[in-house]
């Protein structure tokens, strides 16, 4: 069975390869330095019974962040005050040989479960991600991510989404 861990040495990090090396050498160099100085979490997705160190299918990544309301859309600014707190979605990554095989969506929906989490304990208006291109973009927009006004390659998946996407995928 596949389940979602918290990145640690029993990972295969090396064996590790999605086509893109910034996102490669991320989490074999920086991902665990990164949880150990409370930067960013870093999430993986294994075969639970995979004998250590356990080949990485998938992995994500999430910070707190602080957002500029004026930065949205009017629509979602007039409800907020001036700053406010989301979670960054630094690194979603699959490895070559299990793309397109739905893993970047369980991924997502894993990211959102975990929003929940701290949404919940802290609360936070949504997840945001940097897109690295236009493709990466339109992959998130179908998830529901809409690209803010003043960078089209930063994208927002608002609270209310989220949680109809965990109702329809729960
Ligand atoms: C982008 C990435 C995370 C997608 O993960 P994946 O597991 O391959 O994607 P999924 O199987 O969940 O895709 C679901 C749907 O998204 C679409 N899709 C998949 N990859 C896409 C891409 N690169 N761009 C746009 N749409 C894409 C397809 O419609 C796909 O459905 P289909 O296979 O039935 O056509 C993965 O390809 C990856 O790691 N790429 C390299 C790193 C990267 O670009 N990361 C994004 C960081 S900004």
């Amino acid at each position: 069975m596949r389940k979602i861990e918290l990145l640690t040495k029993s990972h295969d990090r090396e064996g590790f390869d999605c086509g893109s090396e910034p996102l490669n050498s991320f989490l074999k160099q920086t991902a665990r330095q990164h949880a150990a100085r409370g930067i960013s979490r870093t999430f993986v997705l294994v075969e639970e019974t995979a004998s250590e160190p356990k080949p990485i299918l998938g992995f994500f990544s999430l910070n707190i962040c602080q957002i500029k309301s004026e930065t949205l859309s009017a629509e979602e600014a007039k409800k907020l005050p001036r700053d406010v707190s989301g979670i960054r979605l630094g690194r979603l990554a699959v490895s070559k040989t299990y793309q397109r095989q739905g893993i970047g969506k369980a991924l997502l929906i894993a990211a959102m479960g975990k929003f929940m989490e701290i949404f919940n304990m802290a609360g936070g208006i949504g997840l945001f991600v940097d897109a690295k291109d236009l493709e990466a973009k339109c992959y998130y927009e179908q998830f529901g991510f809409v690209a803010l006004p003043s960078n089209e390659l930063e994208l927002f998946l608002p609270v209310k989404t989220i949680q109809e996407a965990l109702a329809q995928n729960s």
